[in-house]
């Protein structure tokens, strides 16, 4: 088996790549709707921004059999842990094909100087004990949770907008942040750092407004749409809450940031953010028929909001971390 560093994919890498994805998500993830090769070929080609990608190739017999997916943050964000995910075909695994990819990647993590690596499992799939035999220790637990679009009760939803706290009013914008309400975003966005803290090493992030411009242009750059509703009072968002609609996959919108900045919580902001959320997409986007989230276990109040929005409990998530030193030593070559 060869492993090989991949500097920037080429169009039959990236197919090699995508097969396996598919194979891999239709043994551990079936439910999901399948990756497709327009996702696989942005994530592989854009990385987030402010980081770089280190991509590896497992090859048996000039056939590819695994991939290992390394995020580094950029240098001003040293403190921030790596990302990996290694993904084996199943039809190749327990034969320390995926131990070999993490070793490579673990190097790469030293060698870059990086003082940790966080990874995702999803709850009773071999990449539970794989990250456990591999120096990883769980730190935090996730739900993931779907919610129908037609299970949204009409009624429910007009009485829930029409019961916003006084003194607020909405304000919504399709892609990047419009300037005026730029730095307020910014700080509306530092509310997300008093989220259940896990024991991650400091995935904080520090917004202002360049790094909300880049994350808008990346999402732009894969073809997305982000759509943000926030709560505003006077110069302040209170709350906000952001949607990305793929353009591949639209039937299924992702909810990526909400949070209520402290000193306007205990006002139903969340749930009020995400109700003209969901009647700005219903009536924008009817394409939408899904909306996919996770939360924290410990998020009670983020759950809460989400079951009376109507999402149910889909499956479980684990987010591991391992710190360099606990991660497996060089490849054997
Ligand atoms: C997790 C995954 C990458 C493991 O790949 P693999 O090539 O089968 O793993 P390895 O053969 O190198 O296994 C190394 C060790 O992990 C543990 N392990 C891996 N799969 C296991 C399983 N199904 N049950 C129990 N232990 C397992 C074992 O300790 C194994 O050592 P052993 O075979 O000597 O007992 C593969 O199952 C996969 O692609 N899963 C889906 C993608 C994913 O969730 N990746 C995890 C995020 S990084």
């Amino acid at each position: 088996m060869d492993i090989i560093a991949v500097e920037i994919p080429t169009a039959v890498q990236i197919r090699a790549w995508h097969s396996v994805v598919t194979a891999v998500q239709a043994c551990d993830n079936p439910e999901e709707p399948p990756q497709t090769l327009e996702q696989t070929t942005g994530r592989l080609t854009t990385p987030p921004p402010n980081s770089r990608l280190l991509l590896w190739i497992a090859a048996v017999d000039g056939v590819t059999v695994g991939v290992a997916y390394l995020r580094l943050p950029a240098e001003r964000d040293g403190g921030r842990p790596a990302e990996i995910d290694v993904l084996v075909h199943p039809a190749h695994r327990r034969r320390g094909i995926g131990a070999r990819l993490l070793r490579r990647a673990a190097e790469a993590v030293r060698a870059h100087g990086r003082p940790a690596v966080v990874a995702q499992a999803i709850a009773e799939t071999p990449a539970v004990p794989f990250l456990e035999s591999q120096g990883f220790r769980c730190v935090l637990v996730l739900t993931g949770l779907l919610l129908r679009v037609d299970d949204v009760d009409p009624g429910w939803l007009a009485d829930t907008l029409a019961a916003g706290p006084p003194g607020y009013e909405l304000v919504r914008w399709r892609g990047a942040v419009p300037d005026g309400l730029a730095d307020a975003f910014a700080d509306a966005k530092l509310a997300m750092d008093d989220l259940p803290a896990d024991e991650t090493v400091t995935e904080r992030m520090s917004w202002d407004a360049g790094r909300l411009g880049e994350m808008a242009d990346m999402v732009a750059k894969r073809g997305d749409d982000l759509y943000t509703v926030a709560a505003v009072r006077g110069p302040v968002i209170a709350g906000f809450t952001e949607i990305v609609v793929p353009a591949n996959s639209p039937e299924r919108a992702a909810q990526y940031d909400t949070a209520v900045v402290p000193g306007h919580r205990g006002k139903r902001i969340g749930i009020w953010v995400k109700a003209a959320m969901l009647e700005w997409l219903l009536a924008e986007r009817p394409e939408v028929r899904e909306i996919e989230t996770d939360n924290a276990d410990d998020n009670v109040h983020m759950l809460a909001v989400n079951e009376e929005l109507g999402f149910r409990r889909q499956r479980e998530y684990r987010d591991y971390q391992a710190e360099a030193a606990d991660l497996p030593g060089p490849p054997e070559r």
